[in-house]
């Protein structure tokens, strides 16, 4: 049985990727801050973590190694977006931002790839908030821009890093999906247009077809960075 680890498993686009793994036959390891995994299945183990606190990732890391179950497969999802109204960059949100969504993703990351081994995917879920190529069309999201766009850089870095392991690491833009994240930065004419189940979709095609590491994919497509 092959295992994915899927952090942020509780709400949103973590939670419809938990049961697409599952249905597919799938072991999941997944993820949650506050609100526990509200499903009971044989083959999901569930673990509370906070991504933004090094001494509960270091804990989460070595119960998934105690676990020992080879990894095939690490969705980086857990995210937080905390500066949606925001038009002048306040440093607490930043710092606060930079540490949940991108230096906890990495610490997570980095203590976990002993337990990957040729084949296996990493996918690091990134934004459109987060590629440089798009035009910024609004004063906000300041800190969650600055996470995502440096998280794009992280899936190079690591891409490069593990070319020789055979290991496949790439970020994926799940367009603008209907979760509280969604809806946070939603307004009465522009609203999320993608369900929960399609960014879960694009997710499970991507671990379980994309072989070229080091990309930037939206919707089935490559997109620039
Ligand atoms: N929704 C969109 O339109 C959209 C667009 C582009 C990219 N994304 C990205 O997609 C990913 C998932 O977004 P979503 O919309 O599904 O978000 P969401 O509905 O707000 O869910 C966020 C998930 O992350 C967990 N989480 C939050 N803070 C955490 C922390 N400090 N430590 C560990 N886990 C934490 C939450 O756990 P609890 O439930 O326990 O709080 C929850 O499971 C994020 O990386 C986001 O940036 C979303």
């Amino acid at each position: 049985m092959k295992t994915v680890i899927i952090t942020g498993a509780s709400r949103g686009i973590g939670l419809a990727t938990v049961k697409k793994f599952l249905a597919e036959g799938w072991r999941v390891i997944g993820t949650y801050l506050n609100s526990p995994i509200d499903m009971n299945h044989p083959d999901l183990i569930s673990i509370q973590y906070d991504q933004g606190d090094s001494s509960s990732v270091a804990k989460v890391a070595s119960q998934i190694i105690d676990l020992a179950f080879p990894l095939d497969a690490l969705i980086n999802n857990a995210g937080v977006l905390l500066d949606t109204n925001d038009i002048v960059a306040d440093p607490i949100k930043i710092r606060k931002t930079l540490e949940i969504n991108l230096v906890g993703v990495i610490d997570l990351t980095e203590r976990l790839l002993p337990l990957f081994f040729k084949g296996s995917q990493i996918v690091n879920i990134d934004s459109g908030y987060g590629a440089m190529s798009i035009p910024i069309d609004d004063e906000s999201v300041i800190g969650y821009r600055l996470a995502k766009v440096a998280l794009n850089m992280y899936t190079r870095h690591l891409a490069f890093r593990l070319q020789t392991r055979g290991m496949v690491v790439s970020s994926l833009a799940p367009g603008w999906v209907k979760t509280d994240m969604g809806y946070s930065v939603s307004t009465e004419t522009e609203k999320p247009d993608r369900e929960p189940e399609q960014a879960a979709n694009d997710i499970f095609q991507l671990v379980t077809t994309v072989k070229e590491s080091g990309q930037f994919w939206k919707l089935g497509e490559k997109i620039a960075w």
